[in-house]
């Protein structure tokens, strides 16, 4: 497949750092099988970001690259709409990174809030030139494929608006060849986010599910886990016996059903709950059925891939492939502009 030059492009990457869960799938991976009908979709493999925090670990990537476009195209993403590939073998990222770096004030990069937060967090481990420069290796992964739009969840918004600051000092300093003098062309895109709407995706314990928080349910996990996870999962701690009554809202289970159960099975959790009419395993028993019910094609499709690794390597060289040829395009027109031939 080529890519599709009549649809607005839509750039997004995911660190490389385990296999996917839950919170991946409703937060973002729905969101990308959504958008790769609309758009000129490019989905990358952030392995370079991923050294920004994690550089004292080669082994990183051994399986998780593979693994990870596994998720993806297990969960839907796919190849013929989508070009997935691996951010370190389109090094033109890189170049444009370095190009980007001539222009942008140390300063834009000190006030991104994630560098100072994590900064803060994990002081000296992270005092290196490329934890400073992610967000505009970001604007670059950005920023080469002219994307007009980029999904992101909140905590990444500021790094799509520098990027825009970023697009728009660059076209004012190179963009005024003859013709135009006046108002300068564009070279580079300013492009969008677009916020997923998703709400978050609740862990075991209630609290946001994520790796570090031990709370996951994962795509690949077996079933018989999965339904071990769920009946084990805490519950109101009112309901300490089965006639005791509990309140839904102090319970990890109710916001699960919040995003599994229509409004019959909320219904019925939320009135058995208060009454005691229904007892707290009974109360997990559709969701166990609708997790199953979800991850169980995906598992299916996800062994397919894992017995032909050779078919996943096709598809990430294919992807790859696509995107130079996108980014090498911008990439000349960014030398040209700069001076550079
Ligand atoms: N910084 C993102 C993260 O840590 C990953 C990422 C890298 C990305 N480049 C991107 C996301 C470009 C969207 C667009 O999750
Ligand atoms: Fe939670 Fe359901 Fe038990 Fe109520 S009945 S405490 S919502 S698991």
């Amino acid at each position: 497949m080529s890519t599709d030059n009549t649809k607005q492009r839509v750039l997004s990457g995911m660190r490389p750092t385990g296999r996917l869960h839950l919170g991946h799938l409703h937060g973002v991976l729905k969101n990308w099988v959504e958008l790769q009908h609309k758009y000129d979709c490019f989905f990358f493999v952030a392995d370079w970001h991923a050294l920004t925090t994690h550089y004292g670990e080669p082994d990183l990537f051994d399986d998780n690259v593979s693994d990870m476009v596994i998720d993806w195209l297990a969960a839907g993403v796919d190849p013929d709409k989508a070009a997935l590939f691996l951010q370190s073998k389109v090094p033109e990222h890189a170049e444009l990174h370095l190009l980007l770096s001539m222009v942008t004030p140390l300063g834009w990069l000190e006030r991104v809030p994630s560098y100072k937060e994590q900064r803060e967090r994990m002081r000296q481990k992270l005092d290196t030139y490329g934890f400073l420069g992610y967000p505009l290796l970001q604007a670059a992964d950005i920023l080469i494929y002219r994307a007009a739009c980029v999904p992101v969840g909140e905590d990444q918004v500021p790094h799509v608006e520098l990027t825009r600051e970023v697009a728009r000092r660059f076209n004012h300093l190179y963009g005024r060849g003859p013709g135009f003098e006046e108002t300068p062309r564009a070279v580079l895109t300013e492009p969008e986010s677009l916020l997923t709407e998703a709400p978050k995706m609740p862990g075991l314990d209630g609290q946001k599910m994520s790796k570090s928080y031990h709370n996951t349910i994962g795509l690949r996990e077996p079933l018989d886990e999965v339904a071990k996870k769920i009946k084990t999962m805490p519950t109101d701690p009112a309901r300490v016996r089965r006639a005791d009554p509990g309140e839904p809202e102090k319970c990890p289970v109710w916001s699960l059903h919040k995003i599994y159960s229509d409004a019959a099975t909320q219904d019925w959790a939320a009135k058995g709950c208060r009454s005691a009419g229904i007892g707290c395993l009974e109360c997990k028993k559709p969701l166990t059925e609708a997790v199953a019910a979800e991850l169980q094609p995906l598992q299916t499709e996800a062994r397919r891939y894992e017995k032909d690794p050779g078919l996943v390597q096709a598809i990430i060289k294919d992807g790859c492939g696509r995107a130079q040829t996108a980014a090498r395009q911008t990439l000349s027109d960014v030398r040209r502009a700069m001076g550079l031939c």
